[in-house]
């Protein structure tokens, strides 16, 4: 099971002193093989979250990269090769955040085909809009932002797919169980060589509903993420 932890714009050098408490548990949590934490901080605390976690299992990412795969003039902007130059293992592409600020799916999959060449491997996000569950056309806009973003791209373990409804993340509202398990199915038979993870306001106490979702090969975990006693709650209630 994949825990992600997706801190957005939160965090200052302090931030880090949170995680040594998710680093003690892990030395007393009986391994499960399974397990895998990937924690994606600003870009700021890559290097030094790598540096903290060097002796630990946990896995650093990205929030997001620039499409050039190449060093350039864009200013501001920071592409994949320097992410990986800083310990970045993971980098999450598509981001419904992104995608409202004007992310396109073309520039989705140049983004995430940077990623690969660069050597990171990608947590690509996908879901849809309030309004397009009320239209009920969730499975035709995945079907597209699944074609488009992953357009000529060789899926192997390079990628791990989040399925994030955009009206549940921080909301505190997640899917209906049924519901949630069939467009997780859906997902997998589109790309059936991907683990496919959920997102959106995932807490200590939606876990054990969650968990009981079968085909959910772990979380995409935001606000919850910030805090290591809810974090390691999720961790632990999964596996109880
Ligand atoms: P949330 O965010 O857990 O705060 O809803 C999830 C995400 O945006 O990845």
């Amino acid at each position: 099971m994949y825990f992600i932890a997706n801190w957005k714009m939160f965090g200052v050098l302090n931030s880090l002193n949170s995680i040594h408490k998710v680093v003690k548990f892990l030395k007393n949590f009986k391994k499960n093989n399974s397990l895998k934490i990937i924690y994606c901080p600003p870009n700021t605390l890559i290097r030094p979250m790598t540096k903290k976690l060097k002796d630990t299992y946990i896995d650093v990412g990205a929030q997001n990269c620039h499409e050039h795969d190449k060093f350039g003039a864009f200013t501001g902007s920071v592409n994949s090769i320097m992410l990986k130059n800083v310990g970045a293992k993971y980098v999450i592409i598509g981001h419904s955040e992104n995608r409202q600020a004007g992310e396109s799916d073309k520039l989705i999959n140049l983004k995430i085909k940077s990623a690969i060449k660069s050597g990171l491997k990608v947590i690509f996000c996908i879901g849809e809009t309030l309004q397009q569950k009320r239209k009920k056309i969730t499975k035709q806009v995945l079907n597209k932002q699944i074609g488009f973003g992953l357009n000529k791209i060789k899926i192997k373990n390079n990628i791990i797919l989040a399925y994030e409804p955009v009206w549940s993340i921080g909301t505190g509202v997640i899917p209906k169980k049924n519901e949630l398990f069939e467009t997780i199915n859906f997902i997998k038979k589109k790309i059936n060589k991907c683990k496919v993870l959920y997102g959106g306001s995932v807490n200590p106490k939606n876990i054990n509903d969650l968990k009981s979702i079968v085909n959910i090969d772990g979380y995409l975990i935001g606000g919850a993420s910030q805090d290591p006693k809810k974090f390691i709650d999720i961790i632990k209630k999964t596996y109880s």
